[in-house]
C-alpha cells in the first residue's frame, strides 16, 4: 500500500506506516465530528471501473486483499455499521468480529469489542434466526420509521431484537438515524450501503465522508452504481482528502464540503 496524495510530507501517516494494521488505523482514523449532533458518517463502498457496486449481488468479486484490509480496519474504527436490508439478505451478513488486534484501540477509545451493526429497513423482511440477530458479538439493531409493519415489529421483539424509530412515515429519515444512534453512544458511524441505502443518506446530505475504493476490473452488466436514488437538483461537491494505491485498487477518502 503506498500513498499517493496528500504527498508523502504532507501525510500524517506515510507510505512505510501503511502496511501495518495500526498505521492504516492510524491513516483512517475518525476526524472530531463538525456536525452539532456530535457524529461522523463515512461511507466504504467498493466499485468497479465501469462503476458497477455488485457483480451478480454480491460486492466480493470486485474485492481484494487490501479492500477487504481497508474494510476490516474501517469497521474497526466504527461504534456502529449502518447497513441497508436489501444488502443484509444479499449478502447474508454476519455480526461484526471482535478482533484482538484491535481490542486495545477500542477499549482506549471507549468502543465495545467490535462494531454494533444497525440494520436499516421499511419492511424488516429480515430473518431474526440469522446470527446477526441471534448470536451477535454486540447486540444489532433494526433501524426504521414509526409505521413499520406491526407483526414484524412483534417478531423483532420477540427475538429481543432493538428497535429504533427514526422517522414519523415508514421509512427511517438520514438525519435522524444519525441522531437516534447518537443518543445510545453511536457517533462514529461507518456505513457499508448499498447503493440505496448510501443514496438516501447521501441525498439528505447526512454523509461526512465517502471511503471509495476503484477495483481494477471491468463488471459489464446491469449493476447499479455506488448509490442510487432519486435525481437531485445538481451533484453534490467532495473533496479529496486522502488516495492510497495497492495492486492497482485505488483508495480514496473524500469529504462532502
Ligand atoms: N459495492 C459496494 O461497496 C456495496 C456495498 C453494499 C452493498 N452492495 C451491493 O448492493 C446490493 C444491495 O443494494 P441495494 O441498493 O439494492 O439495497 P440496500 O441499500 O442495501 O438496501 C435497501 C433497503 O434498505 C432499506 N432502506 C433503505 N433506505 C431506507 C430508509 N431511508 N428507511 C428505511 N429503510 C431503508 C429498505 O429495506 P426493506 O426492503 O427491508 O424495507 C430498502 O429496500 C447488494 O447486491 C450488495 O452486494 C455493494
Amino acid at each position: 500500500m503506498r500513498r499517493l496524495f496528500p504527498p508523502p510530507e504532507a501525510a500524517a501517516v506515510p507510505s512505510s506506516g501503511l502496511s501495518g494494521l495500526p498505521g492504516l488505523a492510524d491513516a483512517y482514523a475518525y476526524p472530531e465530528p463538525v456536525a452539532s449532533d456530535g457524529c461522523w458518517l463515512r461511507a466504504n463502498m467498493v466499485t468497479s471501473l465501469d462503476g458497477a457496486a455488485h457483480h451478480e449481488g454480491r460486492s466480493q468479486p470486485l474485492s481484494g486483499p487490501a479492500d477487504m484490509r481497508v474494510f476490516g480496519v474501517l469497521r474497526a474504527l466504527a461504534d456502529a455499521v449502518v447497513v441497508g436490508a436489501e444488502t443484509v439478505r444479499q449478502e447474508r451478513y454476519r455480526p461484526a468480529r471482535a478482533r484482538a488486534e484491535f481490542a486495545e484501540r477500542r477499549a482506549a477509545a471507549g468502543q465495545a469489542p467490535a462494531p454494533a451493526v444497525a440494520v436499516v429497513s421499511v419492511g424488516l423482511d429480515l430473518d431474526f434466526s440469522w446470527p446477526l440477530f441471534a448470536s451477535p458479538t454486540v447486540p444489532t439493531l433494526l433501524v426504521t420509521g414509526a409505521k413499520a409493519p406491526p407483526e414484524r415489529l412483534a417478531a423483532a421483539a420477540e427475538a429481543g431484537v432493538e428497535v429504533v424509530f427514526a422517522g414519523a412515515g415508514a421509512s427511517a429519515e438520514p438525519a435522524l438515524i444519525r441522531a437516534e444512534l447518537a443518543a445510545r453512544g453511536y457517533r462514529r458511524l461507518l456505513t457499508e450501503g448499498g447503493p440505496r441505502l448510501l443514496g438516501a443518506l447521501a441525498g439528505a446530505r447526512a454523509l461526512d465522508e465517502l471511503c471509495l475504493t476503484v477495483a481494477p476490473r471491468l463488471a459489464i452488466g446491469s449493476a447499479p452504481r455506488v448509490t442510487s436514488g432519486p435525481e437531485i437538483p445538481e451533484p453534490q461537491a467532495y473533496r479529496l482528502t486522502d488516495l492510497l494505491e495497492d495492486e492497482g485498487f485505488l483508495f480514496h477518502r473524500y469529504r462532502a464540503i
